[in-house]
């Protein structure tokens, strides 16, 4: 008689047991789970190497970009103007301004 009980003190010892457990194993599982929101690097920021974020982020440091889009100049008069404001300060290196005379050049003539 008291065999058929066996399985069933198993079960409340299980139970009992994992109750127990349970409390201790969720302690480690939460610095987990802090990690889990993907803290993985950003991706490293692309080198401005196009025309558009270039003009975007070193043509507006002293005015807005209504000067350029209300500008209509040829390639050439676009180089004169963009070696002008790197003398006034702006940041561009050789090939960045190479970069961004072509784009200018392209969409505001
Ligand atoms: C250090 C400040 C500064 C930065 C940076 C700057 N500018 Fe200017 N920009 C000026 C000033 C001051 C003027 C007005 C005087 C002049 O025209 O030279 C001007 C005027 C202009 C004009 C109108 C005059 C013209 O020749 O048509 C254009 C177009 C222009 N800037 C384009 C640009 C572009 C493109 C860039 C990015 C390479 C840029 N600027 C960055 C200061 C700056």
């Amino acid at each position: 008689m008291i065999r058929r009980w066996y399985p069933w003190l198993m079960v409340l010892v299980a139970m009992v047991l994992l109750a127990a457990c349970g409390g201790r194993t969720e302690t480690p599982a939460s610095p987990l789970a802090t990690q889990s929101p993907l803290t993985a690097p950003s991706p490293l920021p692309t080198p401005a190497a196009d025309g558009a974020t270039l003009l975007q982020e070193r043509c507006t440091a002293c005015h807005t970009l209504d000067r350029v889009e209300s500008a209509r100049k040829t390639a050439e008069e676009w180089e004169r103007t963009v070696v002008r404001m790197i003398g006034r300060g702006a940041k561009l290196t050789e090939a960045e301004r190479a970069v961004l005379v072509e784009y200018l050049a392209e969409h505001y003539r």
